[in-house]
């Protein structure tokens, strides 16, 4: 049976991205049954459309989603990224971002497990007069003892699941002294279930330090929204480059479906130009193939990827190099 797929191409590269990522799925033999939504700025600019709670509700009935990136300059930041793509993780509960960082030469093999539906991003926050000289403006930081204790259960689990058994956290417990202790005391707690799990502790900015200086050290990381989403892209940077960094929007419980899209964005100084480089959109896609139970395909395009790397190469010579290495 072919899997539904609700596919999101979006803005600028990621309609190029997408491409190539079902181009591959399909020469892997998985079939899928994909329908397109068009969502993203443009749409937005067509007719003012981000995301319409009857949209959302047709989601749902989906296996899974695949978006390439959503957002454009000539939209004011946050219309497109809060009311499409944050609407989308928070209403489907998808609270484990999932971004793995492979690099075999360099020994680099590590996934980070970012809060996806909580911290600065909940929308906590507002402003006081406003437009004055006494403006104020705040943007509190939620964190719940529900939200946190799941997302750090489920990092143990992965980290139990893979051969360290080693997991990090990170955040910033000496000067954000409610919401770290938290997030510690919560750690802690869940750590005696998991006896066979060694842990560490990082605050985020020696972290920075670590992730270019000694990246190998980390096994699984557990962090929140927004130290997860800064962390990421410096994860993508020093394990070959953006263009490989892939992630999974997870719903663990499987209530509703999971979205799958690389950790890069719509690259407005690349677009339409067939610069991008597609591997973080088709190893998303490996991803959802994982979930949907397509785990030997996923591991031959994860194969396939990784020969698969003359970047001197257009976006649809990348795909097709993936597919014929397959
Ligand atoms: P970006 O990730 O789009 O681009 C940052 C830099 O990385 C650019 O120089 C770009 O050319 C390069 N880059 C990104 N992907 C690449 C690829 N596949 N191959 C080669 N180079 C690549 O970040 P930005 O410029 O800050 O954001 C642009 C827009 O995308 C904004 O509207 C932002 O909100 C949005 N965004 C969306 C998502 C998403 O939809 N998941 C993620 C991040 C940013
Ligand atoms: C990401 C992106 C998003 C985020 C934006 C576009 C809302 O940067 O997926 O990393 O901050 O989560
Ligand atoms: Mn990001």
């Amino acid at each position: 049976m072919a899997h539904k797929i609700a596919v999101i191409g979006g803005d600028g590269i990621g309609p190029e991205v997408v491409a190539e990522a079902l181009k591959v799925v399909r020469a892997a033999g998985v079939e899928l049954e994909t329908t397109d939504f068009d969502l993203g700025g443009a749409r937005y600019l067509a007719d003012g459309t981000v995301l319409p709670d009857d949209v959302l509700d047709e989601l749902r009935a989906f296996d899974a989603i695949l978006l390439g990136a959503v957002g454009t300059p000539e939209v004011p930041p946050g219309v497109i990224e809060r009311g499409l793509l944050l609407k989308m993780r928070f209403a489907l509960d998808q609270f484990v971002n999932q971004r793995p960082f492979l690099l075999p030469e360099k020994d680099i093999d590590f996934i980070v497990i970012r809060e996806n539906t909580e911290g600065t991003y909940a929308g906590e926050g507002g402003f006081l007069r406003k437009g004055t000289p006494q403006e104020i403006a705040t943007q509190g930081s939620v964190n719940t003892r529900h939200g946190v204790e799941r997302v750090v259960r489920y990092a143990f689990e992965l980290a139990q699941s893979r051969p360290r058994k080693h997991l990090t956290l990170v955040h910033k417990t000496n000067v954000l002294t409610f919401s770290g202790d938290l997030w510690q005391r919560t750690f802690d707690d869940v750590a005696a279930e998991f006896p066979d799990v060694t842990t560490a502790y990082n605050h985020v900015d020696a972290a920075c330090i670590y992730f270019v200086q000694d990246p190998q050290r980390y096994d699984v990381i557990v962090t929140d929204n927004l130290f997860g989403d800064i962390l990421t892209d410096l994860g993508g940077a020093v394990s070959g480059g953006i263009g490989f960094a892939s992630s999974g929007n997870l719903d663990p419980t499987r209530q509703a479906p999971s979205m799958f899209e690389p950790v890069h964005g719509s690259a407005p100084d690349i677009a339409g130009q067939a610069k991008a480089n597609p591997i973080a959109a088709i190893l998303s896609a490996a991803l959802m193939l994982d979930l949907l139970g397509e785990g030997d395909a996923a591991e031959r395009i994860r194969k396939a990827c990784a020969s698969a790397t003359d970047l001197t190469a257009s976006t649809p010579e990348i795909g097709d190099a993936v597919v014929a290495a397959l």
